[in-house]
């Protein structure tokens, strides 16, 4: 695997120090509240577990699978629901979390289903943000780190379903994509 990377551009170390930092905020923002984690399959599943853990009030976890169709690797927009939510969000606080928001549609789409089922209020979480995610009007209340638009692995984010097991992320080294 060490040959696919190119470079590393958080640590694991970074990652924890971070999360942390994000814990203690949303500990404060929610201090009191019910607090509904939704992760976004798969690639949540890391800042997930690991987030969840260092917060110190009590929140439930749920989970959603979607899928983006349309043609090529880059997000269409169009959002189909693989794994529904198992509970009702109605009134409730929900935080999405996400490992990576690129070009931001699917959390676009996201954002919109979830407040239509009436919850108490719907933010984001995200451990990377990358720079098209500017583009789209996007309220997002929690940023790990703001990454280059580089191919990055590692923490959840995946190339082709590989590397999300790493436990820091970095840039792929070109020749894994370029065949
Ligand atoms: C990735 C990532 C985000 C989404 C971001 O998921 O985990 O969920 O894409 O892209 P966007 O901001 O351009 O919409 P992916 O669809 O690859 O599924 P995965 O989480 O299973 O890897
Ligand atoms: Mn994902
Ligand atoms: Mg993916």
């Amino acid at each position: 695997m060490g040959q696919d990377l190119e470079k590393i551009l958080v640590t694991e170390e970074q990652i924890k120090a971070r999360q942390r930092e994000m814990a203690a905020e949303i500990d404060a923002t929610y201090a009191g509240k019910d607090l509904l984690l939704v992760g976004v399959l798969k690639g949540a599943v890391m800042v997930m577990a690991d987030l969840a853990r260092e917060l110190h009030n009590p929140c439930g976890m749920d989970w959603m699978a979607v899928s983006s169709y349309g043609a090529g690797t880059t997000s269409s927009g169009v959002v189909r629901i693989i794994k529904d939510l198992d509970c009702d969000i109605k009134d409730r606080n929900v935080l999405i979390v996400e490992d990576v928001i690129d070009s931001g549609l699917t959390l676009s789409w996201l954002v919109g289903n979830l407040k239509s089922r009436g919850p108490a209020s719907v933010e984001i979480c995200t451990m990377v943000r990358k720079p098209l995610a500017f583009d789209v009007e996007l309220d997002i209340s929690c940023v790990g780190f703001d990454l280059p638009n580089e191919f990055i692995v590692g923490y959840g984010l995946d190339y082709a379903e590989h590397y999300r097991n790493l436990p820091f992320i970095g840039t792929l080294a070109p020749h894994v994509y370029q065949g």
